[in-house]
């Protein structure tokens, strides 16, 4: 067969593993990655005995000797080598976390090191010592649970999640991201352990969750965690819109599931996280502006608005960034049923410009999670809309071309206004602008200085002002 281990660096760590005769392995991600063939530049090595002591000879023996960032608190070494993250551990008894404020205690080895690991699949380990070069070394059959895609714990799943409560999210995570199954048991063991969630750090429940917004099929992760019960204690926003309630035999759609459907459609259109979270969160004040009216059915109003609100609470809670990336999720969500509404009349050059107006840059994206948010069962009314949808991008091209709107400035400014009529700051200069807008945007006058000029006379001329000379 050939050899695995291909990359010149693991013939240096093998070179200098055997010369301290301490054993050494890659370990966990790494290879799992390599078994699946998904590229990966962040090696682990698992070393029985320091892992910081032979990191630093590794850095030694490269010619380009790499500085080593240590942390003797967690007893790990990392370094820097073409465009690999390496790090160190010497191999340790107990649960082996990431990111944990943890110090290591009790020092052990690879079996015990492998036991405390998450799943069979990421305890994985490739002898690096000559005498084991490049072999494997699977206690928990794990290559099986590679090739069956089964998601599985090495030890009694209670234990492993008690360890670290994180990877039950992990487990979901690795579930959507490779398109594995979790197995019965582990899966029952989130469902009992859910609360024990509670006590992980709001930030790393929340890359999980981002990773399971940006794999290939999203729903399959969310439907995981509603069913387990994750869903609930992390997103109990998301977890409202479950549920189909009827009033004189009318229903309406489950939120839940049309949600998740809409991000999954939106997912091979783009890799954008914000996008991704707009689509997540286009409806979720659905629960907060329900009402039923009789004669009318089922009605949501400015459920865009209300959520709009509902986002920076959300936000900061998850410990999600409040900065332009928040706000282009607000105006995502804000702004998401304007094309669909516009697309439902006849598609007028004034509503094309004012769209293009309010979304400027973002037109593009908003379009984007539009389209995705059809997901009518009847496929004539998915038909119709995507073919409106068409004509609207198309008008919003021409539009663009014609009257540049997408980044909208004023083309008379206030200051001029104020200038030629001899006017200081005051309400009818506001209103003079104004009008000049609503004018481009009616498209009565183009998006030029003459005409805006001329339209300004006229304008204040109506209310009472005169030209200076
Ligand atoms: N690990 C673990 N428990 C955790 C986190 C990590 O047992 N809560 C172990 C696993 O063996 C994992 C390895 O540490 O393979 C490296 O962790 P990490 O880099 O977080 O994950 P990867 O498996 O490399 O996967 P990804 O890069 O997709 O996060």
């Amino acid at each position: 067969m050939d050899k695995r281990l291909k990359l010149k660096i693991f013939d240096v760590i093998s070179k200098v593993s055997d010369e301290m005769k301490q054993e050494s392995y890659v370990i966990g991600g790494y290879v799992r990655d390599m078994l699946l063939k998904r590229p990966s530049k962040d090696i682990d090595i698992v070393t029985v005995g320091s892992g910081i002591e032979l990191a630093q000879k590794v850095a030694q023996a490269l010619r380009s000797k790499p500085r080593v960032n240590v942390f003797r608190n967690f007893g790990t070494a990392m370094l820097k080598y073409k465009d690999l993250e390496i790090e160190f551990v010497g191999a340790r008894k107990e649960s082996y976390q990431r990111n944990s404020r943890k110090p290591i205690v009790e020092n052990g080895t690879l079996e015990d090191d492998q036991n405390r690991r998450d799943f069979t699949i990421n305890a994985l380990a490739l002898g690096l010592n000559t005498y084991n070069f490049d072999l494997l070394v699977d206690p928990f059959n794990g290559i099986k649970d590679l090739q069956d895609k089964i998601i599985r714990t090495p030890l009694d799943p209670a234990v492993t999640f008690s360890d670290d409560p994180l990877r039950m999210m992990r487990a979901i995570r690795f579930s959507t991201q490779l398109g594995f199954e979790i197995e019965t048991k582990t899966l029952q063991a989130i469902a009992v352990n859910k609360s024990r969630i509670k006590i992980v750090s709001a930030e790393r429940i929340t890359e999980e969750l981002n990773k399971i917004i940006l794999a290939p099929k999203p729903s399959v992760g969310f439907k995981l965690l509603e069913e387990t019960g994750l869903l609930e204690i992390i997103f109990p926003e998301l977890y409202k819109m479950k549920g189909i309630e009827t009033v004189n035999g009318i229903a309406h759609k489950d939120n839940f599931y049309h949600t998740i459907e809409v991000l999954d459609r939106i997912a091979p259109n783009t890799e954008n996280l914000w996008l991704r979270w707009s689509a997540l969160l286009h409806d979720i004040a659905k629960p907060a502006t329900k009402k039923f009216f009789e004669g009318q059915g089922w009605t949501f109003h400015a459920h865009n608005y209300v959520g709009v609100k509902m986002i920076p609470k959300i936000f900061r809670r998850m410990k999600l960034p409040l900065n332009e990336k928040m706000k282009f999720v607000q105006k995502m969500v804000h702004l998401h049923m304007r094309p669909i509404v516009l697309s439902e009349e006849e598609v007028t050059d004034s509503a094309v410009r004012r769209l293009l107006f309010e979304a400027g840059d973002d037109i593009d994206e908003l379009m984007t999670l539009c389209e995705a948010d059809i997901t009518s069962k009847n496929q004539n009314k998915v038909k119709r809309y995507l073919s409106n949808f068409k004509i609207v991008r198309e008008k919003l091209k021409e539009i663009e071309e014609k009257d540049a709107i997408r980044n909208f400035q004023p083309p008379v400014s206030g200051e001029l206004i104020m200038e030629t009529f001899g006017l200081s700051p005051c309400k009818d200069v506001g209103i003079i602008k104004d009008a000049i807008k609503e004018a481009i945007l009616e498209g009565e006058i183009h998006n030029n200085y003459d005409e805006a000029y001329s339209y300004m006379l006229k304008k204040a001329g109506e209310l009472g002002h005169k030209k200076k000379n």
